[in-house]
């Protein structure tokens, strides 16, 4: 089967930054307790107006841009979003029609922060099986909308950004080797939000209680994103025949960096071949792998030939792991 090759990346933050400081004036914290237990110096924050896909959209053009491609060429557009704009129509949809892409089919992916990985493995299914040609895949999220800004636990981490890549069938053997993906639904109650779905229907009650709010036991997700994350990496790797010594760059997903060097002292890597940017944008959910592997693009971290191990973990619980050779 031939491989789907990521043929170029882009991504998108919104300009307003949120910093510690920013938060200390609202909330009880401190710079120094928010850098300590989780590495997040500041984060971005959508303006008022500016939607899920508006995000998705500047961040694909500048994917499709750096390719040479225009939206006319795009066969479908998969977006991971835990944060989309609307309950339905898809975020997809929204970005279909903005980007101008009279072609492309289009669907959401709901696996909150692994939404990068799936999002990014479904769209490799398409180009391998040789129904599509060209795929946008999409990580994007304005998880502030959610985010409970009287919840100190919550609202120090969620962030807001986007991040894109497009892939077509690769002819040299480089592009995605493998991609794994897990769900355990048992541990729903660590992250979720309650409001607005069947469940609880949108009604004054619930947006009394903030139950359109994200919620999360935070040392629960802790601990099993430490023990999930730092093993699926490892297993996609040992089942693809590589080692830890392999591996050029680690691009995992940005929560917290005592879980990121948790799983980087798990899988024996040298904090050299991470990609770490937590400290700049906070946890942008589904968006933070492909921000986070175009600015290791950007950076000139990535070369022709490496291999990039992708990890992320997130709400459900899900987690996953893909192997690309760039
Ligand atoms: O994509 C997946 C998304 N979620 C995650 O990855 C979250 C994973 N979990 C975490 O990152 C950490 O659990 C947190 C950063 C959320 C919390 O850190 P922690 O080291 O697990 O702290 P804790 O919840 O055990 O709380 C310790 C103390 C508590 O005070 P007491 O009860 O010991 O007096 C909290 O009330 O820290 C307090 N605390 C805070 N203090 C200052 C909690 N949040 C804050 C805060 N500022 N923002």
């Amino acid at each position: 089967m031939r491989r789907a090759k990521i043929v170029s990346v882009g991504s998108y933050a919104p300009k307003r930054i949120l910093t510690n400081a920013d938060l200390e004036k609202v909330i009880e914290t401190s710079d120094e307790w928010i850098v300590q237990r989780t590495g997040i110096r500041e984060r971005h924050i959508a303006e008022e107006g500016e939607v899920t896909s508006d995000l998705a959209v500047r961040a694909a053009q500048q994917a499709l841009e750096r390719a040479n491609l225009v939206p006319e060429d795009v066969d479908f557009i998969v977006v991971g979003t835990t944060s989309p704009d609307m309950p339905f129509p898809s975020t997809a949809n929204f970005v279909q029609h903005k980007l101008g892409a009279p072609r492309a089919g289009s669907v959401d992916v709901q696996a909150a922060c692994t939404g990068s990985i799936y999002s990014l493995s479904i769209g490799a299914q398409y180009i391998q099986t040789g129904k599509y040609r060209t795929v946008l895949c999409i990580g994007a999220e304005i998880l502030s909308r959610i985010t409970d800004f009287t919840d100190r636990g919550t609202c120090i981490l969620l962030a807001d950004a986007a991040g894109a890549a497009v892939l077509q069938p690769s002819g040299d053997g480089s592009g995605v080797i493998d991609a794994d993906l897990y769900s355990e639904g048992k541990y729903w109650e660590y992250l979720y939000q309650p409001g607005g779905g069947t469940k609880h229907p949108a009604s004054h009650e619930t947006v009394d209680a903030r139950m359109h709010f994200a919620k999360m036991k935070g040392n629960e997700v802790f601990k099993v994103a430490v023990r999930m994350f730092g093993d699926c990496a490892a297993t996609i790797l040992e089942r693809n025949g590589f080692t830890a010594r392999d591996v050029d760059l680690f691009i995992p997903h940005q929560a917290n960096l005592r879980i990121i060097e948790a799983a980087v002292k798990r899988l024996g890597l040298p904090m050299e071949k991470v990609l770490v940017n937590v400290d700049r944008y906070g946890n942008t959910g589904a968006a933070s792998v492909y921000v986070a592997l175009e600015e290791a693009w950007s950076l000139g971290r990535v070369k022709p030939g490496d291999l990039l191990l992708l990890a992320a973990f997130g709400g459900g619980f899900t987690w996953g792991a893909a192997l690309v050779r760039w």
